[in-house]
């Protein structure tokens, strides 16, 4: 895959920030992920390749854009499997909280798991623990594992959980074994990368979250050289006759950051909406903006990360104008 496709994408997910921002606080989700939805939809015009989406805002029948199986950009080569979540926490815009990005993934076709839109248990650690982790095993005895492997005492571990009910029993027993724990209200994609980047201060990230983002998490580790376990937890029985039909065999079987995004022409981008972990929000100034991303490839294990200033003169009046306007 061409790598230039790599800062090409970036354009796409900056279309998707900048448009998503402007609905920062107004407690109006819907409109942030539409307007993100909007504006990524039309960047992917010009991106020189033929992507289909195989992650994207949901079946054809329910979503009007970026629905799996749509073709985006030129139509010219490479063809290429594209995962999208034009706005990943949602609520973290409507409620000015952190975390909230604009991200695309991409791969060779049928490289990426075609996740169903259900949860997923997850795990994630960086490269050092890789051994450490099953799904297999109790969260204490990962925990355990883990402060071995990366050769650290047990209660300075920082553990990430998403804020759910669902999680009552992880949270009393991650608490019983000493770590911190860092609650998040939303975004388990960010918190799954922040494990493999050295900096952020977050070690671990556990429990059950979305499925697609489950897949765009190991495609950002298959780029840093993080390690991830998952597995499908359908919702209900609609769920799971879902994943079947998208080619899941076994529901219990447990997925590698590698059986979620093969090979190594994986690319992914991320743009940061909100301030985070590891990106800057976006800000407005006297005649544009600026935003911040992230991107890299699994091939060569490049990280950039990407400063721009936005001048809304020359830009499609998709990214500069209000999109209400
Ligand atoms: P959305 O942007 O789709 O709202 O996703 C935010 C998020 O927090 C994800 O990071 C996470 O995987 C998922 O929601 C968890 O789902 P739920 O909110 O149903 O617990």
């Amino acid at each position: 895959m061409d790598r230039n496709l790599a800062l090409e994408i970036i354009r796409v997910t900056e279309a998707a920030a900048l448009a998503s921002a402007r609905w920062l606080g107004k407690g109006d989700g819907p409109s942030a992920d539409q307007a993100a939805t909007d504006a990524m939809r039309k960047a992917f015009d010009d991106v020189e390749f033929d992507g289909t989406i195989v992650i994207g805002e949901g079946e054809r029948d329910e979503a009007p854009m970026l629905y799996i199986g749509e073709r985006v950009g030129t139509g010219h080569v490479p063809a290429v499997d594209i995962a999208v979540d034009p706005l990943e926490c949602t609520n973290s815009v409507a409620y000015a909280r952190p975390n909230a990005l604009a991200v695309v993934a991409m791969g060779n076709s049928g490289h990426f798991l075609n996740a169903p839109d259900t949860y997923m248990q997850k795990i994630a650690v960086s490269n050092l623990a890789r051994d450490a982790i099953s799904l297999e095993k109790s969260p204490t005895e990962n925990l355990k594992d883990i402060a071995k492997a990366l050769d650290r005492y047990i209660e300075n571990l920082t553990v990430v959980i998403l804020d759910r009910d669902r999680h009552k029993d992880l949270i009393n027993e991650v608490r019983k074994t000493g770590c911190r724990i860092q609650l998040i209200p939303d975004g388990d994609v960010s918190a799954a990368i922040a494990t493999a980047v050295p900096g952020t201060g977050v070690d671990v990230l556990m429990g059950t979250g979305g499925a697609p983002e489950g897949v765009l998490a190991a495609a950002a580790l298959r780029c840093v050289g993080g390690a991830m376990q998952a597995r499908l937890k359908p919702r209900s029985d609609a769920d799971a006759e879902r994943a079947k039909k998208m080619g899941v065999t076994d529901l219990n079987q447990i997925f590698t950051e590698e059986d979620l995004a093969r090979g190594d022409d994986i690319m992914f981008a991320a743009t940061g909406v909100t301030n985070g972990d590891m990106l800057r929000g976006v800000i407005f100034q006297k005649g544009g903006g600026m935003t911040h991303s992230i991107v890299m490839r699994a091939r060569t294990r490049t990280i950039r990360f990407i400063e721009t200033h936005h001048s809304f003169d020359g830009k499609p009046v998709y990214v500069s104008r209000d999109v209400r306007a």
